[in-house]
């Protein structure tokens, strides 16, 4: 399987290409607006065609390049049955998408916003903002809860093989990739934490609000097409 971790310097978000090699289908998992030129060309150069555009969830620190997307080049729009009404398919755990000879299957993993899904791919994972690289993604707003939150990371992503590969939705200090073992052990929130120590650090994080969420989620409910983002109509 092909794969190209993509990412956008503005938001640290990571946008992932995958595609089968035999037949050619792609897809891309948490695509950004402002770099759609950008995937576009990439999944051109490589003789890609791109047949399905995946959001991990309704994000707020980005407008998604998901509707776009499905306006350029017809790719179907895929999130959680919880989240934006505008896609074509609502997935469910369980849930599996065929790409050629690749299988995506969905695993539902909330806390960080209640519609939160992971996708995995093989030996792969991509955890959106559920799981990051020694971190995990906030609970405080998008009915964000952190008891569920240490539910889908202890029963749902830990429960994949040791060696399944992580691949986030975010990062902030420079990591790309890590496994499911390597988190299990290492990381700072959830390695050896009860779900009461779990819930007090993210109870406690004092982070600022997103910048962008009052122009993101109402824009990403729209599959990022909403008339208030700049160039939407383009
Ligand atoms: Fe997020």
């Amino acid at each position: 399987m092909l794969l190209r971790q993509l990412f956008d310097h503005e938001t640290h978000t990571y946008t992932y290409l995958v595609a089968d090699p035999d037949t050619k289908q792609a897809l891309l998992i948490d695509p950004v607006r402002e770099q759609v030129d950008r995937d576009l060309k990439l999944l051109e150069e490589l003789g890609l065609t791109l047949v399905y555009a995946l959001d991990t969830h309704v994000h707020a620190d980005h407008v998604t390049g998901c509707g776009l997307l499905r306006e350029r080049v017809g790719a179907k729009t895929v999130a959680s049955s919880d989240g934006a009404e505008c896609v074509d398919r609502k997935v469910s755990h369980g849930d599996k998408l065929e790409l050629g000879a690749l299988t995506v299957e969905v695993l539902e993993t909330p806390g960080h916003t209640d519609d939160s899904v992971s996708y995995r791919i093989g030996d792969n994972v991509f955890t959106g903002d559920a799981l990051l690289i020694r971190g995990t993604g906030r609970t405080d707003f998008q009915n964000g809860n952190a008891e569920e939150l240490y539910r889908s990371l202890t029963e749902v992503l830990f429960a994949l093989p040791d060696d399944t590969r992580v691949w986030p939705g975010h990062d902030y200090r420079g990591h790309t990739m890590s496994t499911i073992g390597e988190e299990k052990r290492h990381n700072p929130r959830v390695a050896g934490k009860s779900r009461e120590e779990f819930v007090h650090i993210l109870d406690n994080l004092n982070l600022p609000r997103p910048s962008r969420i009052d122009e993101a989620v109402p824009a990403n409910r729209m599959c990022g097409q909403s008339p208030l983002v700049q160039g939407a109509q383009g």
